[in-house]
């Protein structure tokens, strides 16, 4: 086969940062992507109804024609009243950082529990809460399974709101996800369902796979691998495609996140192609995870090609996923409607 033809996927979790960063990055999640959850972890926050309507007007002056979903930084200091205007604005999901864990997370959460008394209106606005799921205090390693108990606990507890457990990368958590009931999905990264820790600090340190959550052992990285492919609409594509400037990367305390975004489906086709899996894909990248949203799956196809290339060094100033290697597949185009 030489060309695919799929749904034009959605990416329900992206950071597409600010300011004179923006358009370059929003411009290439146009060219793959359709719907985009725009994650709200700028500084500072996108927190209030106002945030996520300027936010969202500078993402679409960058980048007509991709449609993003907006997520606003959810605390225990929001007000009801503010989730209403937050709802009316627009905005879909709420997203929980514990405290410390990832990029601008500082004035983050210590305990999921701390927003138990928010869910009446979560629930009555029909927003979503979508969890960084990691425990901040833990080993790092054991960070995303010592979250999955106040996870499992919430989400149980409040069964009418709809709770997304972000990048997993434990075998844990996909069990976890898998066992709780249907208000509970999770988005999976390209990169987590390729590499494992050993990829990063193994050999040589490789700081553009540093991310968080980190990536894990290879029983992990097989347990994400099986959910992608499992046809279970609880997992659908989350790219997490985290934009760092080279030098922020390449330093002596540099930061978390990979730029998987220049490769972001080009990869995940190769990723289920060579899996013998391709059946599987476009459920996976393109309807699941608008189902969960309630938002209807997308009428626009995009295709690939069949026809190697080589991912550049650098994008935009940052070093993307897989840079210097040869992808088989490329975009070729991209339907209107
Ligand atoms: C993300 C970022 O840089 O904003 N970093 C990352 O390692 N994934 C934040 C996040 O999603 O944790
Ligand atoms: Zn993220």
């Amino acid at each position: 086969m030489h060309d695919l033809v799929l749904r034009l996927p959605d990416d329900f979790h992206v950071h597409l940062r600010q300011d004179a960063d923006l358009p370059a990055y929003a411009r290439e999640a146009r060219d793959r992507f359709g719907r985009v959850l725009v994650m709200p972890n700028l500084a500072p926050a996108v927190l209030r109804a106002e945030d996520v309507i300027r936010y969202r007007q500078a993402i679409v002056e960058a980048a007509p024609g991709l449609e993003p979903l907006m997520a606003f930084k959810l605390t225990p200091r929001h007000e009801a009243v503010e989730l209403r205007e937050l709802a009316e604005a627009g905005a879909v999901a709420g997203k929980v950082y514990p405290e410390g864990v990832t990029t601008n997370s500082e004035d983050g959460i210590h305990d999921l529990r701390q927003i138990w008394p928010l869910m009446e209106v979560l629930e009555e606005t029909g927003l979503l809460v979508c969890c960084h799921g990691e425990k901040p205090g833990a080993f790092s390693l054991d960070r995303e399974e010592r979250f999955l108990d106040e996870f499992c606990e919430t989400a149980s507890r409040f069964p009418g709101v709809k709770f997304v457990l972000e990048h997993v990368s434990t075998a844990a958590a996909v069990r976890a996800v898998g066992s709780l009931g249907r208000n509970v999905a999770a988005t999976l990264t390209l990169h987590h369902l390729e590499i494992t820790l050993d990829d990063v600090v193994g050999g040589m340190l490789k700081p553009h796979l540093f991310c968080k959550p980190l990536a894990k052992r290879p029983e992990d990285r097989e347990a994400l691998r099986q959910a992608a492919f499992s046809g279970s609409p609880k997992f659908f594509y989350g790219t997490d495609s985290a934009p760092h400037h080279k030098g922020k990367k390449e330093c002596a305390a540099g930061c978390a996140g990979v730029y998987s975004m220049p490769v972001a489906l080009e990869g995940l086709v190769d990723v289920f192609d060579r899996a013998g899996e391709l059946d599987r894909l476009e459920d996976f990248c393109s309807s699941f995870g608008a189902d969960f949203y309630g938002i209807p799956r997308s009428t626009r196809t995009i295709t690939l090609h069949r026809s190697p290339w080589n991912v550049p060094d650098l994008v935009d100033g940052v070093v993307p996923y897989r840079a210097g290697e040869t992808m088989p597949w490329r975009i070729a185009s991209v339907s209107d409607s």
